[in-house]
């Protein structure tokens, strides 16, 4: 199995760059459909899921407008229990139809926050799509509208998903191997 070292650990290849191309490009095509006629506004949630982002706005054939928002809660490979809003969001989602982008969802503790600021905008909606979701790790309760892939309770790298800033460039998703050592 390829293996590839990210700081002190070692991970496996679990999810091919093909098969997220594939999975991008039915997400789109979902998109499209659902907001025929409509002008969204898509709001990556940075830094994790630029690639994300970008794939899925390039499969559009709608018109949109985006905007960022960055948000941090992990470090290294814990989440914090808390979420800081380092660019937040602005008048521009007053009244709009919203579609978050995350590159994961993991306790839901980012997203629920997002979504508790995001209620002083009065959206029309808000969508969730998220490349993908560790089900088994979830703790909060939303409606998550479009998902690419569950994936295992693992920490995964790749495609954006970084581990402690590393990792990000890999073109296919990793997730940590079962007994890591440090040889
Ligand atoms: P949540 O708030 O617990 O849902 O965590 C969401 C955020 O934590 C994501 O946007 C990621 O930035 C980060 N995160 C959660 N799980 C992973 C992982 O397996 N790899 C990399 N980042 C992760
Ligand atoms: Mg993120």
């Amino acid at each position: 199995m390829e293996e590839v070292k990210v700081h002190d650990l070692v991970f496996c290849k679990y999810i091919s760059s093909n098969e997220i191309t594939q999975r991008v490009k039915q997400l789109s095509a979902e998109i499209n459909i659902r907001f025929e006629g409509k002008l969204p506004i898509i709001l990556p949630v940075l830094n994790g899921s630029f690639f994300f982002g970008s794939d899925i706005c390039k499969h559009l054939e709608i018109p949109y407008e985006i905007s960022f928002v960055k948000i941090a809660s992990y470090k290294g490979l814990e989440q914090s229990g808390n979420t800081q809003t380092l660019i937040g969001l602005d008048e521009s989602l007053s009244h709009r139809d919203i579609i978050i982008i995350e590159d994961i969802i993991d306790s839901g503790l980012t997203i629920h926050n997002l979504l508790k600021n995001l209620e002083s905008f009065h959206p029309n909606s808000v969508t969730i799509c998220t490349l993908t979701l560790k089900r088994e790790a979830l703790k909060y309760n939303f409606p998550i509208d479009l998902i690419g892939f569950e994936v295992e309770n693992k920490f995964l790298v790749g495609y954006g998903l970084d581990y402690d800033k590393q990792g990000r460039h890999l073109k296919d998703i990793y997730k940590l191997k079962e007994d890591n050592n440090n040889d």
